[in-house]
C-alpha cells in the first residue's frame, strides 16, 4: 500500500521500438488502469533486463528514451504514474543479488523463456539470462506490488516471484507483499502478420511481421496488405483461420467494437478490402500517439525533468524495501 492505495507495477524491456502488439496487449491496458485513482502505478523501462542480450550502446540509449516517450504519448501521465528507468534505481540490482541467494538453480532451469532465449542466442548464454526472472522478482517485490499486469508469456516469471517472496517471508517474516498477476480482460494477443500462429514481436527479423508504433501510414498500409491470410476467401472468426482472426482481433482492439459487430461490418468483404479497413483503423489510432511523441521528442528539458523526478520517487519506495531486506538478512545498515 502507498498512501492507502494498492500498488501495481509493470514494465517492458528497452529493446527496439515497441509494436502494435505491445500496445494493444499491454500499454493500452496500463493506460486504462492508471485512470483508477485507487491504484498507485509504477512502470519501468527495464534496461537492466535488456542487456541479457547483446545491445548496441547507442541504440539501447535511444530505445530506452523512445520507450519512455511512447509510454507518455500513449497516455500514461508521468506526473501521476511513476515511470522510471530500472538502471536509475540501484536497489533493483542489489535486491536481485540478494534474491539470487534464495533461488534454486532447478527453479531457473525450468523457465521456458530461458530455454527459448538460449536456443535463440546460443552464442551468448550468459548467467544474466539465466537469472533474468530473479531480477524481475526484485522489480516487483521492491515496490510491494499487489498487482502485476503481464502477458501469458510472463506468468511463469510471476509465479517464481511469488515463490521467492513466500520463501523469503517464510524465513524472515512478512517482508514482501505477494503479488498477483493481472491478465487484462481486454488485453488482446496480437499475432505476427507474417506467421499468425506466432506472437507479434519487436525482435522478429522480418519487418513485415510487426507494426511498430512509429510506423507511418504508408508503411502500416503496406504491411497489412502483405499480411498472411489463407486461401479460403471468406471472412470468419475461427482458430482454423489464424490470419483472418488476427486481423479481426486487431480491428476490435483498435476500434473497441465486438467481434460480432466486426463480422457484421465485414460481411461479404474480400480479404483485400478487409486489410485496408484494418490498416486505416490502426493508422488512425496511432496518429494522435505519434503526434504527441513528436512533441515530446522536441521537449528535451521536460523529458529530462520527468526522468529525474520519477527516478527519485522510485528510489524512495525501492530503498524502503531494500533497507528492510538488508536488516533482515543481517547486514549492518
Ligand atoms: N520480462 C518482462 C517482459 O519481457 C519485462 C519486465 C521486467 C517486467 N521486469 C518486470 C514486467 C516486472 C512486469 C514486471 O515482458
Amino acid at each position: 500500500m502507498i498512501d492507502g492505495k494498492k500498488v501495481m507495477l509493470s514494465g517492458m524491456q528497452s529493446t527496439g521500438i515497441i509494436t502494435l502488439g505491445n500496445y494493444l496487449g499491454a500499454l493500452k491496458n496500463w493506460v486504462d488502469l492508471s485512470d483508477d485513482d485507487s491504484i498507485k502505478c509504477f512502470y519501468g523501462i527495464m534496461d537492466l533486463h535488456s542487456i541479457t542480450v547483446r545491445q548496441d550502446p547507442a541504440e539501447l540509449r535511444k530505445n530506452a528514451r523512445t520507450l519512455l516517450m511512447l509510454y507518455i504519448a500513449a497516455g500514461l501521465d508521468p506526473e501521476k504514474n511513476c515511470i522510471f528507468f530500472q538502471s536509475h534505481v540501484p536497489a533493483h540490482a542489489e535486491l536481485a543479488w540478494i534474491l539470487n541467494c534464495y533461488t534454486y538453480m532447478g527453479e531457473m532451469n525450468r523457465m521456458t523463456q530461458f530455454k527459448d532465449k538460449s536456443a535463440k542466442h546460443a552464442d551468448n548464454i550468459n548467467t544474466g539470462l539465466f537469472t533474468y526472472p530473479v531480477l524481475m522478482a526484485a522489480d516487483i517485490l521492491l515496490y510491494q506490488a499487489d498487482y502485476v499486469p503481464v502477458g501469458k508469456d510472463q506468468m511463469q516469471h510471476l509465479e517464481i516471484t511469488r515463490d521467492i517472496a513466500n520463501r523469503f517471508n517464510g524465513i524472515y517474516g512478512d517482508v514482501f507483499t505477494i503479488p498477483e498477476g493481472y491478465v487484462g480482460q481486454t488485453g488482446a494477443k496480437i499475432m505476427s502478420l507474417q506467421d499468425p500462429t506466432k506472437k507479434m514481436s519487436k525482435s522478429d527479423e522480418n519487418p513485415n511481421a510487426s507494426i511498430s508504433l512509429l510506423d507511418d501510414k504508408d508503411t502500416i498500409m503496406r504491411k497489412f496488405k502483405k499480411a498472411v491470410t489463407d486461401s479460403d476467401g471468406f471472412i470468419a472468426y475461427s482458430d482454423d483461420k489464424p490470419g483472418i482472426k488476427n486481423l479481426i482481433d486487431i480491428y476490435c482492439a483498435v476500434t473497441g467494437i465486438t467481434v460480432e459487430e466486426a463480422l457484421n461490418e465485414f460481411d461479404g468483404m474480400g480479404y483485400g478490402v478487409l486489410k485496408e479497413h484494418v490498416g486505416e483503423a490502426v493508422a488512425g489510432k496511432l496518429v494522435p500517439l505519434q503526434e504527441r511523441f513528436k512533441e515530446l521528442s522536441q521537449d528535451k528539458a521536460y523529458i529530462d525533468r520527468i526522468i529525474k523526478e520519477n527516478a527519485e520517487q522510485a528510489a524512495y519506495y525501492a530503498n524502503k524495501t531494500l533497507r528492510k531486506v538488508k536488516k533482515k538478512v543481517g547486514f549492518i545498515i
